[in-house]
């Protein structure tokens, strides 16, 4: 049987990468065959994207890449991603587990360049059996990345986040297989409400 696709979303610091390390144990406690895996990639073009986010990508003018480009590699990485990692574990029956995908997409890029353009470079890609949207107040998010001593990323300013959270919000609600939590507490909290949305879509594949 083929294995379910289940995406973690959030703003910097909404906790998606803790969650991910969780939703993998819980699985693999309940006997599943489970993986965890994130975007950008481990692959060419996900390391790429992490130095262009970090801005040490060292461009001739010294300026950054502009956000066509950016959406563009995005794009890229999630096809290569899915090729080379999602769908092979998916076809043997592995569940994987996601740091970000395409939600990402749509709530980050769609603030620095055309909202419909980079909605049709999703055209055709995989859609996730479960998203879950952490919701967390932005001085959350930010205080936690200044307690864990994260370096700054391109898109981690307060006002930038602020339209990306008010997007994935309005992305959840036209998305049916989007869950959104609350992701402002504590962090056993917030992995048992993952756990309860992950019991939901397994339930929900096993009715008759
Ligand atoms: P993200 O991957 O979404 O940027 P992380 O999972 O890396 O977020 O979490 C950022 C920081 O906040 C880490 O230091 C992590 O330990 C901490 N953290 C994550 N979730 C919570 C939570 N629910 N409550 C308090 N701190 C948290
Ligand atoms: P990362 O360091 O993984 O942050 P986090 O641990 O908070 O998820 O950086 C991922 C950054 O890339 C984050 O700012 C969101 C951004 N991003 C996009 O803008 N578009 C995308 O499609 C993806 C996958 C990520």
């Amino acid at each position: 049987m083929r294995g379910k696709f289940i995406v973690l979303e959030g703003i910097d610091g909404s906790g998606t990468t803790t969650q991910l390390e969780r939703a993998v144990a819980y699985l693999a406690g309940l006997g599943r065959r489970a993986t965890a895996t994130r975007e950008p990639s481990a692959g060419p073009i996900g390391r790429l994207l992490r130095d262009a986010l970090l801005g040490r990508l060292h461009m001739p003018d010294g300026g950054q890449l502009d956000g066509r480009t950016m959406a563009l590699l995005f794009a890229a990485d999630r096809i290569d991603h899915l090729q080379r990692e999602i769908e092979p574990q998916l076809a043997a029956g592995t569940t994987v587990v996601s740091d970000r995908y395409l939600l990402s997409s749509l709530a980050y890029q769609a603030e620095e360049t055309d909202r419909a353009w980079v909605a049709s470079l999703a055209r055709g890609v995989l859609t996730p059996d479960l998203t879950i949207l952490l919701d967390v107040p932005i001085e959350v998010a930010a205080r936690r990345r200044t307690a864990a001593g994260r370096p700054s990323e391109r898109y981690d300013a307060d006002a930038y986040l602020a339209r990306v959270a008010a997007n994935y919000r309005e992305l959840a609600r036209r998305e049916g297989s989007v869950v959104i939590l609350d992701g402002g507490r504590s962090i056993d909290e917030v992995a048992a409400l993952v756990c309860r949305a992950i019991d939901s879509l397994f339930a929900s594949g096993e009715k008759p």
